[in-house]
């Protein structure tokens, strides 16, 4: 790790100061799209209005004889189109791939003044993270790039599993991390093909009845994981987020599954199909019921201390932080959907 006293000095004589409080964005979803297909780009200033992150996607799921249409589609595409206070991301290939180097360099070099944060796939420890990290700073140099581009790593590999707490803490850089259920499946030898969600066979036997009669209740999977990302994540001030969900036709099942990971502290999820969007909005914007009751705790407790009842609950300098954070969230998201802020109770 670097000094304390060296941690935010820039990495290149030339390169962007690192931010020291991240910016605050609302990111319900990132929204995944393919840059090499004309008619995906077409629709990204629809997009712009729609989603909170438009990610044009580099890696998984572009064929390697696209690889190259796909980042110049990003470059065309970051060029055309004003971005507002909607996200512009890109998820480059992993770095021991022929095509990272080409994908970082070109993008900072072309359109390194609009992308806010470059998704880096299959990340095993903080030394992926300081070598890209040195790079950005040496390009943002030449480039003369004006504000940082921060790094959002995909945890999807047991070994980034074990060391996700050094990959939060490698950069200032470090913006936030992804569950990626799929890669980090086949890297643990899971038993399941699925993108993301649940399994019939996980789970557990209620204890009552005959053999045949007692309740099987299935368990999330990935709770132990996002529970240790939200960890590393909320300790270091970065965003933890749900990855993908597979199952386009099981929208009840994407909503639970981004649900577990709001509940647990995510912020956000992918939206890898138009549907998902939606479901995503619902999920991660706060409740409504539950905004109003955050904020008469804030009202009950103007100096955030002491202990108060309301509704014949208890409240107290906790609570008054849990309110806090639910207030917070809702007057970003009612800034992005102003339609949300009556409902809130903002208005006026
Ligand atoms: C995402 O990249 C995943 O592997 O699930
Ligand atoms: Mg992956």
């Amino acid at each position: 790790m670097r000094l304390p006293a060296n941690f935010y000095k820039p990495l290149a004589v030339g390169a962007p100061q690192p931010f020291r409080e991240l910016p605050v964005r609302v990111e319900r979803m990132i929204h995944f799209m393919p840059p090499h297909v004309e008619k995906m780009r077409a629709k990204v200033p629809e997009l712009i209005s729609q989603v909170d992150v438009v990610l044009g996607n580099l890696e998984d799921a572009i064929p390697a004889d696209q690889k190259e249409n796909a980042r110049r589609g990003f470059i065309e595409m970051a060029r055309d189109n004003d971005f507002g206070d909607t996200g512009l991301w890109t998820r480059v290939n992993a770095l021991n791939s022929p095509w990272a180097l080409d994908d970082i360099v070109e993008i900072v070099s072309t359109v390194g003044d609009k992308v806010d944060v470059i998704m880096l796939p299959k990340v095993d420890g903080p030394w992926d993270i300081c070598y890209l990290d040195q790079l950005l700073a040496q390009l943002e140099a030449r480039h003369e790039v004006k504000k940082p581009i921060l790094i959002h790593a995909i945890l999807e590999t047991a070994e980034g599993v074990a060391n996700v707490e050094a990959i939060a803490s490698a950069s200032p850089r470090m913006h936030g991390m992804s569950l990626g259920p799929a890669d980090l499946a086949a890297s643990r030898r899971m038993k399941t093909t699925r993108v993301g969600g649940g399994h019939p066979s996980y789970g557990v036997l209620a204890d009552e009845g005959e053999a045949a009669a007692r309740a099987f209740y299935q368990q999330d999977l990935w709770h132990y994981t996002i529970a240790k990302m939200v960890d590393a994540c909320a300790s270091r001030g970065l965003s933890a987020f749900y990855g993908p969900f597979g199952d386009f036709s099981d929208a009840a099942a994407c909503e639970a599954q981004f649900r577990n990971a709001f509940l647990q502290g995510c912020v956000g999820a992918w939206s890898l199909h138009p549907s998902q969007i939606a479901i995503a909005k619902k999920v991660f914007s706060p409740d409504v019921e539950e905004v109003r009751f955050a904020a008469r705790i804030l009202e009950a407790m103007p100096d955030g201390s002491g202990a108060v009842m309301i509704d014949g609950k208890m409240q107290d300098d906790a609570t008054w932080k849990q309110a806090r954070v639910i207030v917070d969230l809702a007057r970003q998201v009612a800034a992005k959907d102003p339609d949300l802020a009556p409902a809130y109770g903002f208005q006026g």
